[in-house]
């Protein structure tokens, strides 16, 4: 989400911009630093502790502050998520665009989709894809843990949940990668923005393309699987029209692969160099969902969200104007380490009793996704360390690489005895 951009609506346009604008406490050296994602944390603190709220680009904010984060997420009305986000779409993502009193429909519609209830029913299936990974690189003592693992996993429970079959993995990684990571397909994307759209926008094609016929063919054959669930919802009495579940499937793809594969990759990193946090969860496993939510917490590998356009001048909780139209973007990262809302934030304890991260967002358009995240990350933690207690970073890639975007580590290399 932090490749966005935006561009406000007309409807947004029109308000009136008022005479506000945003503190700028510092200077631009440290907008750099804001997407530096190799050890955050020190620095949100740093930023909170400096006011908290930092115009990166006239019309352009972060909120670092919990309280003010909280404030813009919980005040829909006063900063609208009807963004325009490039990301290859060619219209606004459900439900993530879209303002209440709309939103709240097609929330009422997707959340028992993906209920715990729901989760619970898929446990076995997720349990069972995990190990199968597991299984082809287990006899070796290592193996690459992003490629191997973490970017594949997420995608094949994602291929059960729509009814499809592996041997369409690879098409889901080509198209998620063309939108999120658009290097991987054209390497001169990383540095040549028309490039790096070009490869954007063929992917959102083949997204639309891809998923165009699979709603034909729940439309013709209809199966107990999220698209053929779409296909029969209804809104007001209406059904659905194919844009919509295109809208709809096209935020999954891209809210629903990604950051569970970065999750993964954050976690193990963290547990291959700290061994004491691991011994915890291999003598104690009922600790590992208290460990997932401390992990999401400190990693917060979604570091920041879509931005929400102030839909007039508003006065923050602090006494800051914000000007409106102004683009307001909430750093998670930085309320998850804030030491008002987390006095001993930058301890990371699996024995945490009150846990009330952001890691999943807030307000109403928290992460739609969050329990089925949750039970890849609690089934992926619980089968590993029945299987692999004990593991440390490769010798000779002790260094991680964290590239800009989402937080996740780059090849992260891990043996086993
Ligand atoms: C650990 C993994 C995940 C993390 C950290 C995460 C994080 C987030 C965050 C922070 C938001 C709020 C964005 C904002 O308000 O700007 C969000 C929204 C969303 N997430 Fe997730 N997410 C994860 C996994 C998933 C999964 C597996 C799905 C699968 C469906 C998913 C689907 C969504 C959707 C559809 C939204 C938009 C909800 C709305 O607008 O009402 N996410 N997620």
């Amino acid at each position: 989400m932090k490749n966005a951009t935006t561009e406000p609506s007309k409807a947004e346009e029109s308000q009136d911009r008022g005479a506000h604008s945003v503190t700028m406490p510092f200077g631009n050296e440290d907008v750099d630093a804001l997407f530096d994602m190799s050890a955050p944390q020190p620095r949100y603190r740093e930023l909170v502790e400096r006011g908290g709220l930092v115009e990166v680009m006239p019309g352009c904010a972060f909120a670092f502050a919990a309280p003010l984060s909280e404030f813009v997420l919980k005040h829909h009305e006063l900063f609208s998520s009807r963004v325009q986000m490039h990301l290859g779409n060619v219209r606004p993502l459900i439900p993530l665009n879209v303002d209440p009193p709309q939103h709240a429909q097609y929330r009422r519609l997707l959340d028992p989709i993906f209920s715990p209830r729901q989760m619970d029913r898929q446990e076995a299936d997720i349990s069972r894809r995990a190990n199968q990974f597991i299984d082809l690189f287990i006899d070796r003592g290592t193996c690459n843990f992003t490629e191997e693992f973490a970017e594949v996993f997420p995608s094949s429970v994602f291929l059960g949940l729509i009814g499809l079959p592996e041997a369409d993995l690879r098409t889901f990684l080509h198209m998620r990668d063309g939108i999120l990571h658009p290097e991987k397909i054209d390497p001169e994307a990383l540095v040549d923005v028309q490039r790096r759209t070009a490869v954007m926008n063929r992917a959102g094609e083949e997204i639309y393309s891809y998923f165009t016929a699979l709603i034909k063919d729940r439309k013709r054959q209809p199966g107990n699987d999220i698209v053929s669930r779409l296909v029969r919802a209804e809104i007001d009495g209406g059904q659905l029209g194919t844009d919509e579940i295109l809208d709809i499937m096209f935020l999954f793809v891209i809210a629903g692969l990604d950051t569970v594969s970065d999750s993964l990759t954050c976690f193990f990193a963290f547990l291959a160099t700290h061994p004491d946090h691991r011994n915890q969860i291999v003598e104690d496993p009922t600790i590992i969902p208290a460990a997932v939510e401390e992990l999401l917490r400190w990693e917060s590998p979604v570091p920041s969200g879509a931005p929400r356009v102030a839909t007039r001048g508003v006065t923050m909780p602090d006494g800051t104007e914000v000007a409106a139209g102004t683009a307001v973007i909430v750093s998670y990262g930085a309320a998850n380490v804030d030491p008002s809302a987390h006095p001993d934030g930058f301890e990371v304890r699996f024995d945490r009793k009150v846990n009330r991260h952001v890691a999943f967002g807030a307000g109403v358009h928290r992460c739609l996704g969050s329990h089925l995240a949750r039970r890849e990350l609690r089934v992926t933690l619980r089968e590993w360390h029945r299987r692999i207690p004990d593991y440390w970073l490769t010798p000779g890639h002790e260094r991680l690489e964290f590239p800009p975007g989402l937080r996740h580590v780059k090849d992260l290399m891990i043996s086993w005895a």
